[in-house]
């Protein structure tokens, strides 16, 4: 038989340069936090980071995942830690304990000659294995497949409501749907295999990943949003000494930082199309208020959004991930909202006038900061914590806020999460969205400065609106539903199962009935022939019969 042989998809540079560790001060800082049981978002990236640069990851075509195939990796190091998926095929997430596994791994690796292509000599980390017989009598034993999407609605509507309680139903939720130690790792090496890709034009760039990836408010299967970050390497927030060897490559002048960072997104753009392995529909989006680049990384499944010069998204992120790890009551609440607002079609995966993803979390964190007494602090009070070193301020924008847990004072606050499912409900059911601003700075409503139908201050660039997007209709349908969700939650109380009850064949309860989209909409439309006036129903008849009337004579 052939001798086993591990495949690279293209030739791409591995960049061998370590990661680049950021000030000692920080890492100071990073460490005083952990002591207290909880990791800053810059410790958990660095750490994540540095696993990606020694991880491999191969498509095992023929299913040879077994034993042998792990002790044909293990010759060429310590595995630290190793799963499988599945993603068009099986693959697998190899972590050797050091660099020179994977350095070790490359060199036996064939580069296969294809006829039709000519290839670009480039390596890297992402291989396909063919030809290994499995070790095992069963292929498949022991195998297990590591899920990288959510299951489906319906199942966890009924995985659901086999639970005792609304408060168990919530945090089983929210164990079904965030991200899992392996998809973090996956999402986390594909960063770490594209700046390989990048590194062919920057070779000190890094490519971190923002927003839901991290913040600790992504659901498995959420897209992948990445920075490519030349700070290293374009000398950003460095003092200018007054003579000296200056790089000319550097002064290379445009007219704007936004016009540096769309030649940047278009030349790594052009790059990922042409070689960039496993990337496939790159679009470039340059035009955008945030430039972008937009792809699919096959072999993780991954929706990609690449960005450059994202400071301050990079800020909200961290943010975000400090008010989850406030409380965990912040995230249950969050991943319920969200996933309520999901199955009623009032966020989608397409972009649109709908509220998105991120309005939605603040719009939870502002309720929080509204109960009494308050679950989580305003911004303007994480920014009075913060120490000389948490100082940050980015296009004129102040981004400062403390970044030690251990500073932050809670307040004493024991109300249930299923208490404030339904307080959330009812509270937006009755916000003046017609004259106020939702403000996480301020803690509290802000007079509108601009209309539109929703207005959400951005927490850094107060100047702008987060869900500037959103129509009217939209968030109308908000409204309309956060009444009724209130109203069948209420309604639920009464259903709710005794003790011991719980077990197999429940129909729908608490939760689960709020999931459901029919159920909601039924009690809708009930409500609304209830609560119409005769006026406003014989307004609509005459609206119809005049569009009618209408169609007949065109
Ligand atoms: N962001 C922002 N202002 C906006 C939109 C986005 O600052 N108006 C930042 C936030 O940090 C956000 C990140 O960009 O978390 C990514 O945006 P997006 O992908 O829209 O939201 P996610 O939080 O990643 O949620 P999703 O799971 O829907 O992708
Ligand atoms: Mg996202």
């Amino acid at each position: 038989s052939r001798r086993p042989e591990t495949i690279m998809h293209r030739r791409l540079g591995t960049n061998t340069t370590a990661a680049r560790t950021e000030s000692t001060q920080r890492d100071e800082n990073a460490l005083s936090e952990e002591t207290n049981g909880r990791k800053c978002l810059h410790t958990l990236l660095v750490e994540r980071q540095e696993q990606a640069e020694r991880s491999v990851l191969i498509s095992c075509q023929s299913g040879a995942t077994g034993k042998k195939f792990l002790k044909f990796l293990s010759k060429h190091g310590d595995i630290k830690k190793y799963f499988f998926y599945e993603s068009y095929g099986f693959n697998a997430v190899v972590e050797f304990a050091s660099r020179d596994g994977v350095a070790s791994l490359l060199e036996t690796t064939t580069i296969p000659t294809v006829n039709h292509e000519s290839l670009v000599p480039f390596k890297s980390r992402l291989l396909s294995l063919r030809n290994l017989s499995s070790g095992d009598s069963n292929p498949s034993s022991g195998l297990q497949c590591q899920p990288q999407s959510t299951v489906p609605i319906n199942e966890l509507i009924q995985k659901l409501s086999q639970e005792e309680s609304i408060d168990q139903q919530i945090i089983s939720l929210t164990e079904e749907y965030q991200i899992t130690d392996e998809n973090s790792r996956l999402r986390f090496l594909v960063c770490s295999l594209l700046k390989d890709v990048a590194a062919a034009y920057f070779p000190e760039c890094t490519i971190k990943p923002f927003g839901s990836s991290v913040n600790g408010f992504g659901k498995l299967g959420c897209d992948l949003d990445m920075f490519l970050d030349l700070d290293s390497i374009s000398g950003w927030n460095v003092k200018m000494p007054k003579s000296g060897l200056f790089m000319e490559y550097r002064m290379k002048r445009t007219n704007s930082e936004r016009a540096v960072t769309q030649s940047v997104l278009s030349v790594i753009g052009e790059c990922l199309d042409h070689f960039g392995p496993g990337c496939v529909g790159v679009q470039k989006i340059l035009n955008a208020r945030c430039p972008l680049l937009r792809f699919v990384h096959q072999p993780s499944g991954f929706q990609c959004d690449l960005t450059a010069n994202n400071r301050v998204a990079m800020k909200s992120t961290e943010l975000l991930y400090l008010y989850g790890e406030l409380d965990p009551r912040v995230r249950r609440l969050v991943f319920t909202v969200r996933c309520w607002a999901r199955a009623h079609g009032i966020t989608s995966s397409i972009p649109g006038a709908w509220i998105s993803n991120f309005s939605l979390t603040v719009m939870v964190l502002f309720f929080l900061q509204k109960r009494n007494p308050p679950i989580i602090p305003t911004l303007d009070h994480l920014r009075e914590l913060a120490g000389p070193a948490d100082k940050s301020v980015i296009e004129g924008n102040d981004c400062t806020f403390v970044s030690d847990f251990t500073k932050i004072q809670l307040r004493r606050n024991t109300e249930s999460v299923e208490l404030l499912l339904n307080e959330f409900f009812e509270f937006y059911a009755t916000f003046p969205f017609s004259r106020m601003s939702v403000n996480i700075r301020k803690g509290k409503e802000q007079n509108k400065p601009e209309v539109a139908p929703l207005h959400i201050q951005n927490p850094f660039e107060t100047a702008l609106n987060v869900s500037k997007n959103v129509n009217a209709t939209q968030l109308e349908r908000f409204v309309a539903l956060c009444q009724e969700s209130s109203w069948l939650l209420q309604q639920n109380e009464a259903n709710a199962p005794k003790r011991g009850e719980a077990g197999g064949g429940r129909t729908p309860w608490g939760l689960s009935t709020l999931l459901l989209p029919s159920q909601v909409a039924s009690i809708k439309s009930r409500k609304r022939r209830k609560r119409e006036p005769a006026s406003e129903r014989i307004k609509s008849l005459l609206e119809s019969l005049k569009n009618q009337s209408q169609r007949k004579s065109s």
